[in-house]
């Protein structure tokens, strides 16, 4: 098949349309395995910042994407493409227009997939993305949707778009290819990256999937083929929902552990020494994120259409949502007992993204818990290492400097998130009143601060 040898010989011109978290790390890998790779993204600032060779992203180094840049410069310059064993070298550009889209021969989607303001799956990105893609197809063309989605999303919304793309009657799997493929990247993660996760691949016919595992064979290390691009959806749909449900879970044994007086660390600790038929999860202030908080929402949604409550979801986010608000009530025990109230008290919240060792702030359970303490009448204030700044429903705040004296200003640190940069006995030492819901102070067993955990 002609695409697949110019997939094997890297001739094949890729696009990646949305170059965000998702987008940007996986166009670096295409251009890195020798390809010639532009991004697309409606905002201009992210396109700007990728051909001045600057990263907005952690996973990505921006001398990485510096390397990449440059090669679309010399090529620019009149120099031609340097090699590497033998392969001319991968480049990267990108664009805040969708003209490249007519010389592309791939086309892979990394799109938001939020939820409206009534909590239902927006799904008018993938849409608009699929709309310019149609605009733009060539006879021959694989696409490739990777924004998660509820199953049937490839096949109702961006096959009938396709396939009648320019007013002509395009044939799947013979005029084009299309395919969907869940993006499994954990953004902070050192261990797990693009290569050495399995990538699960649908095609909506044989020959789709052929031309999808050709493609992705050349940056990771095990394809993991699927039935259809609906099975290829749920997979990610069930990863998601294992972890928000076991999260939830276990976020209802730290409040159970509580009540019984038992901490749950210690029980999670010991359970985990249990080598079959247990993996351990761990309670914290609430989700967050681009994944977790939300992707549940677009399988619970598809099946409320077909008349099914997805119960398993439903009080999974009952849950999750509400520990915000359970930690504002362990912050208050723990003023009480110094015989302070929240009302006038001044929190530190240490860590602002939604996890440790990431920038990210979506979703954070952090920042609703400043929201829930401000309404209660505390002074918030925040630091963040990753986070210079916060701005959300009202509140605008600037990151704190971590010194001696703002620690032991506040009459409560509470650490939200764990970053590797904290020093916690630094912290400790320092703190009057620390409540931890991240277990981060485990390892501390002399300090100034009184610490109650989770
Ligand atoms: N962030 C993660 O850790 C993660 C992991 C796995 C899967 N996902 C999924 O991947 C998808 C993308 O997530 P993300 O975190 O990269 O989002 P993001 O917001 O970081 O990036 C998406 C990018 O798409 C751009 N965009 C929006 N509409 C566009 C359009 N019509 N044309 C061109 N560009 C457009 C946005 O400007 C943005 O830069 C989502 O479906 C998400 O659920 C995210």
């Amino acid at each position: 098949m002609d695409l697949i040898d110019r997939i094997a010989d890297r001739k094949a011109r890729i696009a990646v349309v949305g170059i965000g978290y998702v987008g940007l790390p996986l166009a670096v890998s295409f251009a890195e395995a020798g390809f010639e790779v532009v991004g697309i993204d409606s905002d201009r600032t992210r396109a700007d910042a990728v051909n001045r060779g600057e990263s907005y992203v952690e996973d990505v180094d921006s001398s990485r994407l510096a390397a990449l840049t440059k090669v679309v410069a010399n090529a620019r310059g009149g120099r031609s493409r340097s090699t590497t064993g033998g392969r001319p070298a991968g480049s990267l550009s990108a664009s805040n227009g969708y003209d490249s889209l007519s010389s592309a021969d791939v086309v892979i989607v990394c799109v938001p997939t939020p939820l409206s303001k009534t909590k239902v799956p927006d799904l008018s990105y993938i849409i608009a993305a699929s709309d310019e893609i149609a605009a733009h197809l060539r006879p021959g063309v694989l696409v490739v949707l990777e924004s998660t989605t509820y199953p049937g999303t490839t096949e109702e919304l961006v096959l009938p778009r396709l396939a009648g793309s320019n007013g002509r009657s395009l044939i799947v799997g013979r005029d084009f290819f299309l395919a969907f493929s869940p993006e499994r990247i954990d953004p902070g993660n050192r261990t797990y990256s693009i290569r050495n996760t399995p990538k699960v691949v649908g095609g909506v016919t044989a020959s789709c999937l052929e031309v999808a595992k050709s493609l992705y064979g050349t940056i990771v290390e095990q394809v993991v083929p699927v039935s259809s691009t609906r099975a290829a959806e749920m997979v990610k749909l069930l990863e998601n929902t294992f972890r928000a449900t076991n999260i939830a879970l276990v976020n209802e044994m730290a409040i159970m552990c509580r009540r019984l007086d038992l901490d749950v660390w210690e029980v999670i600790e010991a359970a985990k020494t249990k080598p079959y038929g247990f993996m351990p999860f761990y309670p914290g202030p609430g989700l967050g994120g681009h994944c977790i908080p939300i992707d549940p929402q677009y399988l619970a949604w598809k099946l409320k259409s077909m008349n099914y409550q997805a119960r398993f979801i439903q009080l999974a986010e009952e849950i999750n949502f509400d520990m915000p608000h359970y930690v504002s009530e362990r912050i208050s025990d723990a003023l009480n007992a110094d015989q302070k109230s929240v009302k006038g008290s001044h929190v530190l919240i240490l860590g602002a993204a939604y996890k440790a060792d990431v920038a990210d702030v979506r979703e954070s359970p952090a920042v609703e818990l400043i929201e829930i303490l401000d309404k209660k009448g505390a002074s918030v204030s925040y630091n963040d290492p990753l986070v210079p700044s916060l701005n959300s429903s009202g509140i605008t705040l600037e990151s704190v400097p971590l010194t001696e004296a703002v620690l032991a200003d506040a009459d409560c640190v509470v650490i939200a998130t764990a970053h590797r940069a904290y020093d916690w006995q630094y912290v400790a030492d320092h703190s009057r009143l620390i409540v931890d819901t991240r277990n981060a102070t485990a390892r501390i067993h002399e300090a100034r601060a009184r610490i109650v955990k989770l």
